[in-house]
């Protein structure tokens, strides 16, 4: 993809990931792919904000020769030293023996730690500026926007936010970066969201502060290192994200999440029950098979919305294995003040729902029902979970 003109002589150029699988080793993009945006700005200095992962790396050194030689490059700013915006760093050095590494004190120790990089360092802190000429680049401290060294840039004059992770999203460029010239933007919000569970909900705290201190910065633009860039409506994004950070202390949105697993169909024959339950009271219920869903896309549904209903059968005396996966990870993100209610088949002498109440009492989930059902799914047990369903979603409503 050749490199875009955002504002006169500002530059994005970057990789559009359309061929790693997990994100962070971890987390499925294979149908939606990712880009990791970099931007060059040319003034009387050079400066490039933030690279790319170590992959494409011909297209991407490429795309930066189309604007500037590489030689010429004076600084490069680094907002986050998280390998796929530092990956190529190395190489570029190399080709740019006298750029200067402009990030803060936390990102030069990492620097070191991950590259053995510390010659040709500037540090900067909370509110520095460098001169590149006509321009200036001003720097925002933003710890743990996912990491302790993370910071955003500002370029005043056109109002430009690099805010590298912050704001970002999933999802491989479709033939524009712009999100005014976008014409799938529920594709990007959906992606950022989950982005955003995936990757920084565990730290929507700090992603709070960051919001909070760009309150009063004139952002014309936001220029995250994943994703859209968003140009007609930057205000959008923020309120998205501070509407994310916000989730865990809100009871979320009237609907259901529906998580279940089950080895014999005995737990599935009563979750189809149930969801016929809950949707009789006009709610909206997502159901997950958690055995053959990644957690990444389940995530969002627990983030935000106020029900959660699982299903699992016990499994040598505990929750069925891929159920108290997707629970667990929901615990550490964050997930807070669900209501909740559970239901399964065991055999014996069960275990599922001690163990559930177990993972969530941390976190403050509500147990409002249960139903465990010793046996298979025999009619009168299916017609207690149908009325099971129905009666969950009637509390669900009474309290909303
Ligand atoms: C590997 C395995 C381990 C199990 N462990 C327990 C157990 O510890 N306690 C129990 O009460 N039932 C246990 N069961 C029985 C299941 O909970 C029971 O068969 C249940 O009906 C399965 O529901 P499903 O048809 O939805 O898979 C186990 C079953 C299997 C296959
Ligand atoms: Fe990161
Ligand atoms: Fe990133």
């Amino acid at each position: 993809m050749p490199a875009v003109e955002i504002k006169p002589d500002m530059y994005w150029v970057g990789v559009n990931d359309r061929t790693t699988d997990l994100f962070e080793g971890l987390w499925p993009i294979s149908r939606e792919g990712v880009s990791y945006n970099s931007f060059v700005i040319k003034d009387e200095k050079t400066a490039i904000i933030d690279l790319a992962k170590a992959m494409k790396t011909d297209d991407f050194f490429g795309q930066i020769a189309d604007i500037t030689s590489l030689r010429d490059i004076d600084y490069c700013v680094i907002n986050h030293v998280e390998p796929d915006h530092t990956g190529v760093l190395r190489i570029l050095k190399e080709m740019a023996p006298d750029m200067t590494i402009v990030c803060t004190e936390k990102a030069a120790g990492l620097l070191e730690a991950y590259y053995g990089v510390h010659d040709h360092m500037q540090i900067v802190g909370d509110g520095d500026t460098l001169s590149l000429g006509t321009r200036t680049l001003q720097f925002f401290s933003t710890p743990f926007v996912h990491w302790p060294e993370t910071m955003m840039t500002f370029e005043p004059s056109e109002g430009v936010l690099f805010s590298c992770d912050g704001f970002g999203g999933y999802g491989a460029l479709q033939g524009t970066i712009f999100d005014d010239e976008c014409q799938d933007q529920d594709f990007y919000e959906r992606e950022s969201l989950r982005y955003f569970v995936n990757i920084v909900a565990k730290f929507r705290v700090s992603v709070r502060k960051a919001i909070q201190k760009l309150a009063d910065v004139d952002v014309r633009m936001i220029a995250p290192s994943h994703g859209l860039i968003w140009r007609s409506r930057p205000e959008r994004i923020i309120e998205l994200y501070q509407k994310w950070c916000d989730y865990p202390d809100t009871p979320g949105d009237l609907a259901v999440t529906l998580i279940y697993g089950s080895m014999y169909g005995n737990t599935e024959s009563f979750m189809n029950a149930a969801a016929q339950g809950i949707a009789a009271e006009g709610l909206d219920v997502e159901i997950f098979d958690a055995a053959r869903t990644h957690s990444s896309y389940m995530l969002p549904y627990l983030w935000t919305r106020r029900g959660v209903v699982v299903g699992a059968p016990t499994y040598e005396g505990a929750l069925f294995p891929p159920v108290w996966e997707v629970i667990r990870e929901a615990r550490i993100k964050g997930v807070k003040n669900r209501q909740l209610a559970m239901f399964g088949s065991y055999g014996w002498t069960g275990g599922a729902l001690r163990d559930l109440v177990k993972i969530v009492e941390p976190v403050k989930w509500n147990l409002v029902d249960s139903l465990e059902i010793k046996g298979g799914a025999l009619p009168a047990s299916i017609a207690q979970a149908a009325a099971f369903g129905r009666k969950f979603a009637q509390t669900l409503k009474q309290d909303a």
